[in-house]
């Protein structure tokens, strides 16, 4: 909750972060909630919006103009509604293109990202040979090769290019999981076999493949670390924010999802938003003109 101070007649206003913050996790889809269990998990006392723009999804199949316009454009909306004290973009489509903009367009607010943990996975390969999957649309942007300039000296980084996982995870939440050999086909590119080692580790570089886990490890043809970003973000809140204050632990009930389709949810996704931490969802559709 963001509250203006008057110190005295003449003073200007002065902003100040209660010690309950109302957090604002956005992605296009379910994808982000891999990353709001971390959240609420560190920060169980704050007031959290889901966003999902569900009507823009998939961002991955989107040219970068449309999506910086279109994200800037929600979260406009979404900021003016819900009044964040921070906002976490739970996408690496996203974050990986448009948070120069966000930051351009909202100064005063703090926004944390979600970009391919390059930098763990490269440390944590014995082999040498890492793999991203990631969107599309993540693996051309300019910023995730930035990352493989800088941190992966010395690796053989594979970048491949989803176009179905992200669905095929909505897919899953929604109910309506897909065959095996479908999810196999999406991470069989992340498996490289060379000079006598293979990959062993993969970078998840979109928020919805840490809801497929447990598919992705069961058709891998090898086992492999796969690396989430979700910790390390979660972290990243509680630096900027700190930690829930004593007496003000809560108890993770205090979320909102929005929903910019405005189509609603089924019942197999209810569930499954609640049993990632949002019991209690009041959806707000917005949709967009
Ligand atoms: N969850 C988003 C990400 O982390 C992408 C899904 C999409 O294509 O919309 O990249």
């Amino acid at each position: 909750m963001r509250v203006d101070l008057l110190a005295g007649a003449a003073a200007p206003l002065r902003t100040v972060i209660t010690p309950v913050p109302t957090i604002l996790v956005f992605d296009s889809g379910v994808g982000g909630l891999s990353v709001f269990a971390e959240l609420i998990r560190v920060r169980p006392d704050a007031r959290f919006v889901y966003a999902a723009d569900d009507a823009g999804f998939p961002y991955g199949a989107l040219a970068e103009d449309a999506l910086v316009s279109r994200v800037v454009a929600v979260m406009e909306r979404l900021i003016r509604r819900t009044a964040p004290d921070l906002v976490v973009v739970a996408c690496n489509t996203a974050s990986t293109l448009v948070l120069p903009h966000l930051r351009r367009h909202f100064p005063d607010l703090p926004f944390v990202g979600t970009v391919p943990a390059i930098k763990p996975a490269v440390a944590q390969s014995t082999s040498g040979l890492v793999s991203v999957l990631a969107t599309p649309a993540t693996v051309v942007r300019d910023y995730t090769h930035d990352l493989i300039r800088t941190y992966a000296s010395g690796c053989r980084v594979t970048l491949v290019g989803s176009r179905r996982l992200a669905g095929i995870a909505e897919a899953e939440l929604c109910g309506a999981p897909v065959p095996d050999a479908e999810v196999l086909a999406e991470l069989a590119p992340c498996f490289v076999e060379a000079d006598g080692a293979r990959t062993d580790v993969v970078v998840l570089g979109c928020t919805h493949f840490p809801l497929l886990k447990a598919r992705l490890e069961a058709v891998a043809p090898w086992p492999v670390a796969w690396v989430d970003p979700a910790p390390a973000i979660a972290r990243r809140v509680v630096q900027l924010i700190g930690g829930p204050l004593a007496g003000h632990e809560g108890d993770g009930d205090d979320a909102t999802a929005i929903f910019t389709s405005g189509a609603g949810i089924t019942p197999a996704l209810r569930r499954a938003l609640g049993e990632r931490g949002l019991p209690a969802i009041e959806l707000d559709a917005m949709p967009m003109g």
